[in-house]
Order: structure tokens, then sequence, then C-alpha cells
């Protein structure tokens, strides 16, 4: 078979993953990755999936969210001859950023990159694991939106159809791999 075939692709991710019940906390079922980024043939899989919905040349910059969009973000700037961004919770990134924070169930997250890191007209991937509730989608949008760039993509691996994270992106059309 094709394993570059969408279909074979989506099952190869959902046969990858792992749910893990009650992680971080009760009640959340955690999709563990690292089983899917451990195979070589389902790492290049995923990294040429996402990677070849764009064009080479189309994309200035791939933003990774952190922590696992990192890991699949710097492949595909490669693949797409476009630099990496990282997109990261606040407080670790060490010059001036832009800032955006979004609702949790309890309390809020703020994440952050780095305000010279997308210039005005800079075309930009948003890359990450995982699209849930899609506050963290937004927030990476709004961080694009502040620094003047436009958001030509965003690739997830695996989108949570249930949770409709994707209402909240509005101007964005999102892309997933697979969809639970
Ligand atoms: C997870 C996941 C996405 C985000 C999606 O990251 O990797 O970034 O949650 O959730 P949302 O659509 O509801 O916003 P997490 O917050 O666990 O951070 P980590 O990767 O640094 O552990």
């Amino acid at each position: 078979a094709d394993s570059s075939a969408p279909a074979d692709l989506e099952s190869r991710i959902t046969s990858g993953m792992r749910d893990v019940p009650d992680f971080p906390k009760e009640g959340v079922v955690f999709k563990d990755i690292t089983p899917l980024l451990a195979d070589p043939e389902s790492l290049r899989a995923v990294v040429a999936g996402i990677a070849g919905r764009y064009a080479r040349g189309s994309v200035d910059a791939v933003l990774g969210l952190e922590a696992r969009g990192f890991i699949l973000g710097a492949p595909i700037a490669l693949e797409l001859g476009a630099g990496f961004v990282p997109v990261r919770k606040a407080g670790k990134l060490p010059r001036e950023t832009h800032r955006a924070s979004y609702d949790l169930e309890y309390g809020s997250e703020t994440i952050e990159m780095h305000a010279d890191a997308v210039g005005p007209g800079s075309r930009v991937l948003i890359v990450d694991d995982v699209l849930a509730t899609g506050g963290t989608a937004r927030a990476a949008v709004e961080l694009v939106d502040k620094a003047g760039g436009t958001v030509v993509g965003f690739s997830v691996l695996v989108e949570l159809g249930f949770l409709q994270g994707r209402r909240k992106l509005t101007d964005v059309e999102p892309h997933a791999l697979a969809v639970l």
C-alpha cells in the first residue's frame, strides 16, 4: 500500500498514538504521540504529510508550539525551505516578546514569541501535535497578527473533533492529518 495516501497515514497515526487516561490530571485523556515519533517511517510520513500540503518557497517561517510542535516544526521547516520560530509558554524566551493568553478550564495560559521573529508580511505556517479546545491555536494566530505576519496554514497531527476547537479559528482553516 502507498503509505503516503491520506487514509493510510491517518490509520498509521491513530494506531501509533496511545491514550493515557487521567494524565496530566484526572478526567483528561492524554494523547501520547511518542510511539509515533520513535518509529522512523511514521516520523518521516507525518513530516512529509504536513510539509506536502504547502509548496516549497510558499512559507517564510514555521511556528512550532511548545513542546511537541517543536519536534514536528523544525523538520517541516527544513522541507519547505523556511525558518523555524518557537512559540513558548510565558517566561521562557529571553528577549522582547509578543504575548497572547487563553482561558483554560481553571485559570489561563500565556504563550510568547520573540517580537522580531516574524516580520511584517511574513508568510507563516503554524504547527502543533494536537488541536483540542483550540485555545493554543487561537493564541498563536494572535501572535502572528501582532507581529504583522500572515498565517498561511495551521497543521496538526491530530484534531479532537468533538472538542470543536476549529470554531475558535475564524480566519484560518485548520488542517489535521487525523481526526478523532
Ligand atoms: C497540548 C498540545 C497543544 C495544546 C492543545 O500542549 O500539544 O499544544 O495542548 O490544546 P488546546 O487546543 O486545548 O489549546 P500542552 O499544553 O500539553 O503543552 P506541552 O506540549 O508543553 O506539554
